[in-house]
């Protein structure tokens, strides 16, 4: 029995470890949910991700300007990737993500 009683604190744990981790904005996840369509295939002009060329001048600008234009919007670029169930931190997130992919 207690080797079971054992194994059932170390799985709670677990998840509750799991659970403190998703509060904290996932870049990666919120990429591949929202901004993937476009910064993939660079549709309607969009800076590819992992294109140093596309990004370079665009990074010069400053991550605020960067983070501002993903939450507001900036041309063709929709304000949040057009979706505005995401919190500022998540599209941040999602634009360090991509940044980081070029630097
Ligand atoms: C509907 C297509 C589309 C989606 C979805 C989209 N983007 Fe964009 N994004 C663009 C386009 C087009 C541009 C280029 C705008 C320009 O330079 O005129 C752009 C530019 C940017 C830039 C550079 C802004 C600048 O000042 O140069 C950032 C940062 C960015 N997007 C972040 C994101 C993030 C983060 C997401 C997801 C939350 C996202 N985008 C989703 C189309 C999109």
């Amino acid at each position: 029995m207690k080797p079971l009683f054992t194994a059932l604190i170390a799985a709670g744990a677990a998840m509750a470890f799991s659970v403190a981790a998703q509060a904290e904005a996932d870049g990666e996840a919120v990429y591949n949910q929202a901004c993937m369509a476009c910064h993939m295939t660079g549709a309607a002009g969009a800076p590819i991700k992992g294109n140093k060329e596309a990004w370079e001048p665009r990074i010069e600008k400053g991550i605020d300007t960067l983070y501002e234009h993903s939450i507001n919007g900036f041309n063709a670029m929709p304000p949040k990737g057009g979706n505005m169930s995401l919190s500022d931190e998540e599209v941040q997130a999602a634009v360090d993500f991509m940044v980081e992919a070029v630097e």
